[in-house]
């Protein structure tokens, strides 16, 4: 899982516009960088379009004032679902303002407050998840209910296919759509082709490379730990392998020291880890691109870049190029089109040059699904198969390589009983590629090679995922795999509670694995907490051990005599955590024949009953 590591936008003002003239204000919500850069692009080709006659905001939503809504006249969202169905955390403010006030208009309490402003909303999310595009869908829903008025139907995107298609696709309605309503946007500048395409830009900043020895600013300033905003500079403690020497997988128990911190933290929370690229990989990129790695260097944003539009550097620095490129580069992932093409404006060799542009254009679409959809390549392959193309390190870091973004966890531990240390059990992410590439994700893999003993930057962030209040009421918990994590967490804090002579009610935990004798995480633990009674019934699925796969949802129909009367007559509250693109689905189904079953009831009478425990905090979900 995964909030963009840009270092907060601190402009909170909107800087004065020209009252005169139409404006267009863009924002987005974003979690892993993709609407930050569709609405960048939205915003250059707006500006390509209108050239001077339109002003056009592009901004973070956390750092736009929901008042100022109701004096719009365009606004245009980008507006990712995360998790769960749940806004990304940067819109978490607004999401929830605009749904309570959609609501206070439904009820009648407030007027439409937003009748003369025009809108589009484009969702991005994931077809494979339940709740696709949730966040795009209530905001667009919720600005009609305030009484604005759609330009062109919601687009949207799938990640799951590709994306960049789907917001072409809904770009060219949005483009159409204004070019009828005229009062919106300005003259446009490229009627009699004066502007025919948006002029190409390769966003590069400026570079100082500072001489003679001096001084490095660390990669993050050092910071509470509270926020996305306020890294802590948090020392590894443990790093211990779960698995076996049988398992052919890897997966960490990590603990992370935060005394000293500003960080408190409660059972179900997670917390943000800035891992960093292996030396390997930074030597790599130095190599093939010429770049300096102990040149110690500061960014800046070009003087004559759009205010509005131009993201602040990455890091403050002066840092060298090895830290630059260890922690703010993601150069594993696969490049975008708009990063192929600039790095087109960089080969030095025509074919290159020719091949990297047509990758990076519409009309390439099928090449880009070959060679680098498909297979996965990442942009450190890319450099690899163009030699030629060497940018210089203000383009790298402006348009070529995305920021490499935090790593969020499920905390593994209760404060009840490790106040000052964070537990985090991680998956060591290793899969082979159709290049025959061996892809290690960048955050897992250094934490188990580098992690023990290293300091890391983190942040903890809050979440609803919460043991119920009385120790009385039963509790159960599904999570194969490292959902098995916040339980952990839960289980401590029950032996806490038990421990100070509360009464504790029954809980069931399932959890499943491939085979008990290779990667049955924490079963000593789990063991013991059955016979101090903390937890009351294990259930594990081994899915490997036998001929036919057994599964969670498995456990939970057999065990459906014992769970009804517990979450039919006793309040007993349902956890799920882990994979959602199979797993939850399926023990949700699971939770719908158990009700329908326990209660004699019709499959869509059961499928209300689950939705009221959902609506009541009874059933809650971390999964990713
Ligand atoms: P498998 O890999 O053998 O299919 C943790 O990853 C455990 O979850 C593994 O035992 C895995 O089994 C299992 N698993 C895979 N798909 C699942 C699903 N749809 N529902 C529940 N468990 C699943």
């Amino acid at each position: 899982t995964a909030v963009s590591t840009a270092p907060p936008i601190t402009r909170t003002s909107i800087s004065a516009e020209d009252p005169s003239k139409p404006c267009v204000r863009i924002l987005y919500g974003t979690q892993t960088g993709t609407a930050e850069r569709f609405s960048k692009q939205l915003a250059n080709e707006l500006r390509g379009k209108y050239g001077d006659s339109t002003a056009v905001d592009v901004r973070d939503v956390e750092t736009y004032k929901p008042e100022r809504l109701g004096s719009e006249k365009l606004v245009v969202m980008c507006m990712a679902t995360y998790g769960d169905g749940e806004p990304t955390d940067n819109a978490a403010v607004f999401y929830s303002w605009l749904l309570k006030e959609a609501e206070a208009v439904e009820n009648g309490d407030k007027e439409p407050f937003l009748q003369g402003v025009s809108y589009a909303v484009f969702g991005l999310g994931n077809k494979q998840y339940e709740h696709f595009n949730s966040v795009g869908k209530k905001v667009f829903k919720a600005m009609k209910a305030c009484g604005a008025t759609a330009l062109c139907r919601r687009g949207d995107g799938d990640d799951d296919g590709v994306i960049d298609d789907d917001f072409e696709k809904w770009c060219t309605e949005l483009y159409e759509a204004l070019d009828k309503s005229s009062d919106l946007v300005g003259k446009r500048a490229d009627q009699n082709g004066v502007h025919a395409a948006p002029p190409a830009r390769v966003a590069a900043y400026e570079v100082e490379v500072l001489r003679g020895s001096g001084g490095e600013a660390p990669a993050f300033p050092s910071g509470t730990g509270k926020d996305v905003h306020s890294p802590f500079w948090a020392k590894i403690t443990t790093v211990r392998e779960l698995h076996t020497p049988a398992s052919d997988r890897s997966c960490v128990h990590v603990e992370v020291d935060v005394s000293g911190s500003g960080i408190t933290y409660e059972a179900g929370d997670h917390i943000a880890i800035y891992a960093r690229n292996g030396e390997a990989v930074v030597s790599q990129v130095a190599e093939l691109l010429g770049f300096d790695l102990e040149a110690r260097i500061k960014l800046a944003l070009p003087a004559d870049a759009d205010a509005a539009s131009g993201l602040p550097p990455p890091f403050p620095g002066p840092v060298t190029v090895r830290t630059a490129l260890s922690y703010f580069a993601d150069v594993l992932s696969s490049p975008h089109r708009e990063a192929l093409n600039a790095l087109a404006s960089f080969a030095a060799d025509r074919e290159e040059a020719a091949r990297l542009a047509l990758l990076g254009s519409p009309a390439g679409k099928a090449e880009y699904a070959d060679f680098i959809g498909k297979p996965h390549r990442s942009l450190l392959e890319v450099l690899q198969a163009f030699p030629s193309a060497k940018p210089t390190i203000g383009a790298f870091f402006g348009c070529i390589a995305p920021r490499l973004q935090p790593r969020f966890y499920s905390i593994s531990s209760s404060p009840k009983q490790h106040p000052n240390s964070v537990h985090v059990t991680c998956a060591v992410v290793r899969d082979t590629m159709p290049t025959g590439r061996v892809h290690e994700g960048v955050a897992s893999t250094w934490l188990q090679r580098h992690g023990n003993g290293a300091a890391v930057p983190v942040f903890v962030r809050h979440s609803h995922f919460r043991l119920p209040k009385a120790a009385s009421t039963p509790v159960v918990m599904v999570g194969p795999g490292t959902g098995l994590a916040p339980f952990r967490g839960f289980l401590q804090e029950r032996a806490a509670l038990k421990n100070s002579g509360a009464e504790l009610g029954p809980a069931h935990l399932f959890f499943g694995c491939r085979s008990r004798g290779t990667d049955y995480i924490y079963q000593q633990e789990l063991e013991g907490y059955v016979a101090d009674g903390v937890l009351s019934n294990l259930h594990v699925a081994f899915s490997r051990d036998q001929s036919s796969k057994d599964y969670v949802q498995h456990h939970i129909g057999r065990e459906a005599a014992a769970l009804w009367p517990i979450i039919g007559e006793q309040g007993a509250h349902l956890y799920v955590c882990g994979d959602a693109k199979y797993m939850a689905k399926d023990v949700h189904k699971a939770f719908v024949a158990l009700v329908e079953k326990g209660k004699g009831c019709s499959g869509t009478q059961a499928e209300m009953f689950v939705k009221e425990l959902t609506d009541a905090g009874r059933y809650q979900r971390d999964v990713w």
